[in-house]
């Protein structure tokens, strides 16, 4: 198939976007749940780490990768699979984009409802860390809460070399998993996606007594309910690719490699750059 293979089908396209390999377990979360959609997957891999921007860089940068995917892929909803730009962008990309978007945002409010000690521990970015957003957040679902904010960038990066198993990686864990240790949290928030990788692993450094939250769950079902009441995009008009994709920004060698391997280990066609 050559790498732009499209033809016309109805079946309504889902975009994931993140600016790595964050994404990834959500849509296959969402494959699980829900067959009838064409799956494209977006690393922004040219903008990576977003966690390590300012704001406005984010908003500008994810705004450009958006404004392409809805030329050439025409989506019907778009997944923003990453806290960090959801916490910074969602409201200027639907203040200029006309198309449903559901953001991941930090599981604050879950957590709230099953911590037993009112204490909460949120592994994010340093961007999320310091968002208003995430402060309105702990505002209004956790107040009373104390809520323990941990940057961890260094796990993110390794992450994005390719470690998704999850192994190597306790040298790296333990600073973040001391952090949190020392207050005292009894519920920790995977508040960027590319943890939902390795939470098997984060969660056997933590500890018995420790829960981990994630928010794949609730973006599944959300984007399941915003796409009950999307009409599709005019199947006239818009192409859409006839197998679940990757693609990528910024293409090198190495990732390129890498991301083949991403795509076949999450059954999608790498198309390369977007
Ligand atoms: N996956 C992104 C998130 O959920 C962060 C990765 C990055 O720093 O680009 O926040």
């Amino acid at each position: 198939m050559s790498e732009t293979a499209a033809e016309l089908t109805p079946a309504a396209t889902v975009v994931f976007l993140d600016s790595g390999v964050g994404g990834l377990p959500y849509m296959a979360a969402y494959r699980a749940a829900s067959r009838s959609s064409r799956l494209v997957y977006v690393a922004d891999r040219a903008n990576f780490p977003y966690g390590e921007k300012s704001a406005d860089e984010v908003s500008q940068r994810i705004a450009g990768v958006v404004s392409r995917v809805i030329s050439r892929i025409g989506p019907a909803v778009i997944v923003i699979a990453c806290n960090t730009a959801s916490v910074t962008a969602l409201g200027h990309l639907r203040a200029r984009f006309d198309i449903p978007f559901i953001g991941v945002v930090p599981a604050v409010k879950p957590a709230a409802l099953v911590t037993r000690n009112r204490r909460i521990g949120v592994l994010a970015t340093q961007r999320t860390v310091d968002d208003p957003y995430v402060a309105d957040l702990i505002r209004r679902f956790a107040d009373g809460c104390h809520v323990q904010l941990v940057p961890a960038p260094d796990l993110i990066d390794r992450i994005e070399s390719g470690t998704i198993d999850g192994s190597g990686l306790d040298g790296i864990l333990e600073q973040p998993v001391r952090s949190l240790h020392a207050a005292r949290v009894d519920t920790v928030v995977l508040g960027c996606t590319h943890f939902v990788h390795i939470e098997a692993a984060i969660s056997r450094a933590l500890g018995d007594g420790i829960r981990v939250v994630d928010s794949v769950d609730g973006v599944v079902r959300q984007t399941r309910r915003v796409l009950e009441n999307v009409s599709p995009p005019n199947p006239a008009n818009v192409q859409t690719l006839s197998v679940d994709s990757l693609f990528i920004t910024g293409v090198d060698d190495r990732t390129e490699r890498l991301y083949r391997g991403f795509s076949s280990a999450f059954s999608l066609h790498f198309s390369g750059a977007l």
